[in-house]
C-alpha cells in the first residue's frame, strides 16, 4: 500500500507554469522528500498528489488505481500541514478522531484507534485538553495523530516542524523517524531544514523552478551531485565551487595556480571542494594559497573563511579547536577524491564518473 506514480506532471496557476513536467515513482513505505528553494513547487506538488490541486496534465497513480481527477477523499492519503490546522474548541480526542467521525465510524472503533495513535505519540494525558492548552510540539502531534487514526496510504507533510523551536524541532525529527519505522507507511515530506532532509529521507527529491534536478539517497546526493545546483543546495555549508578550467591532466584555477590532476577532463569550468574535504597545510605544499579572514569557533567544529586572491574564499571545516587566526597566510590542500569538476552550463563533467 501507498506506491504513488506521477507521469508527466504539469500544473499551472492561469499564464504561469509552476511545475514543468515530473516524473516520480514512489515506493511502498518510501520516506521521500522533496527540498529546493522558495517557490520551487514543492507545497504544489504535494498538493497535486493529495488532490487539493488538479493537475493541468499528466496522470497521477496511487497503489495502480488512477487518482488524477478523484476528489482529497477518495484518495486516502493524510495531509499534515506547518500551521497544524486544528479545531480550536475540540479537544485533542475530538481532533483527532474527528475525521473518522464525519466519515460515520462506530463510537467504540473511534475510541479504539483515538486511544492507539495517542499511545503512539505520548498524548494520553492530554486527550481532554483543547489546542491553545498544548504547546507547539504537542499541537503538531495532535495534528499527525489525526492523520495516523484514518489508516492512510500515505502521509503527505508539508514542513510538519518549521513552526518549533529548534530544540523541539530536533525531538520530532526523531518522533517522525520512529513512527515511520513503525507504521512502515509511505511519507512523502517537504521540507526547507537540511539534517531533516539527510537523516529522515530514504530519498530526497531536489527541486528547482519545478522540474527535479536529482533524485537519490541523501548520501547519493551528497557524494555525486549530478550538477552545479545540487552540490550547492546539499550540504550545510555549502560546498566552495570556483571556477577552473582543465586541460591535459591539469587544473588551473583563475589567478594561475596549476594543479596536477591526472584524469580530470578537458571540459571543466567549475571546481567544487566541500568543507571538510580542505584541509590548511604550508603555502608550498597546498593547491592554493590564501589568507584567513574569519574564524568560528562553534565547540565541536570550526570553519576558516580563506580568500585565494582572483580565486574566492574557501569554507574550511576543521574539526574541533582550531589554532588558526584572521590574517594568517595558510595553504589548502585536497586530494583529487575530494573535488567535482562541472562544466560551463553547471552539469557534472565527463569522465569524472
Ligand atoms: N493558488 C495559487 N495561485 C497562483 N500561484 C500559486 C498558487 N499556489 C502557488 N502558486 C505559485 O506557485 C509557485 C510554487 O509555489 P509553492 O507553494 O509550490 O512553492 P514552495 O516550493 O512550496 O515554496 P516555499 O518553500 O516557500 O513553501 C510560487 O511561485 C507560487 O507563487
Ligand atoms: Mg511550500
Amino acid at each position: 500500500m501507498g506506491r504513488i506514480e506521477l507521469k508527466n506532471i504539469y500544473k499551472s496557476f492561469g499564464e504561469v507554469e509552476v511545475i514543468k513536467g515530473i516524473d516520480l515513482f514512489i515506493n511502498e513505505g518510501e520516506l521521500v522528500i522533496f527540498v529546493g528553494p522558495s517557490g520551487c513547487g514543492k507545497s504544489t506538488l504535494l498538493r497535486l498528489i493529495s488532490g487539493l490541486e488538479e493537475a493541468t496534465h499528466g496522470t497521477i497513480t496511487i497503489d495502480g488505481e488512477d487518482m488524477t481527477s478523484k476528489r482529497p477523499a477518495e484518495r486516502g492519503l493524510s495531509m499534515v500541514f506547518q500551521s497544524y490546522a486544528l479545531y480550536p474548541h475540540k479537544t485533542v480526542r475530538e481532533n483527532m478522531g474527528f475525521g473518522l467521525t464525519v466519515a460515520r465510524v462506530p463510537k467504540t472503533v473511534i475510541a479504539k484507534k483515538v486511544h492507539e495513535a495517542a499511545v503512539t505519540l505520548k498524548l494520553e494525558d492530554l486527550l481532554d485538553r483543547r489546542p491553545k492548552e498544548l504547546s507547539g510540539g504537542q499541537r503538531q502531534r495532535v495534528a499527525i495523530g489525526r492523520a495516523i487514526v484514518r489508516e492512510p496510504r500515505a502521509f503527505l507533510f508539508d514542513e510538519p516542524l518549521s513552526n518549533l523551536d529548534a530544540a523541539l524541532r530536533v525531538e520530532m525529527r526523531l518522533e517522525i523517524a520512529k513512527l515511520h519505522q513503525l507504521l512502515r507507511a509511505t511519507m512523502v515530506y517537504v521540507t526547507h531544514d537540511q539534517v531533516e532532509a539527510m537523516t529522515l529521507a530514504d530519498r530526497i527529491v531536489v527541486l528547482q523552478d519545478g522540474l527535479v534536478e536529482q533524485i537519490g539517497t541523501p548520501l547519493e546526493l551528497y557524494e555525486r551531485p549530478a550538477n552545479l545546483f545540487v552540490a550547492q543546495f546539499i550540504g550545510s555549508p555549502k560546498m566552495n565551487v570556483v571556477g577552473a578550467n582543465s586541460k591535459a591532466g591539469t587544473v588551473t584555477f583563475a589567478n594561475g595556480s596549476e594543479w596536477d590532476f591526472k584524469g580530470a577532463p578537458d571540459n571543466a569550468a567549475h571546481l567544487g571542494v566541500r568543507p571538510e574535504s580542505i584541509s590548511l597545510c604550508g603555502t608550498a605544499e597546498g593547491v592554493l594559497a590564501g589568507e584567513i579572514e574569519v574564524v568560528e569557533h562553534l565547540g565541536s567544529d570550526s570553519f576558516a573563511y580563506v580568500a585565494v586572491d582572483k580565486v574566492g574564499v574557501f569554507t574550511v571545516r576543521i574539526v574541533g579547536r582550531a589554532h588558526v587566526k584572521p590574517g594568517e597566510v595558510t595553504g589548502l590542500s585536497f586530494g583529487a577524491d575530494d573535488i567535482h569538476l562541472f562544466g560551463q552550463h553547471g552539469g557534472v563533467a565527463l569522465a569524472f564518473a
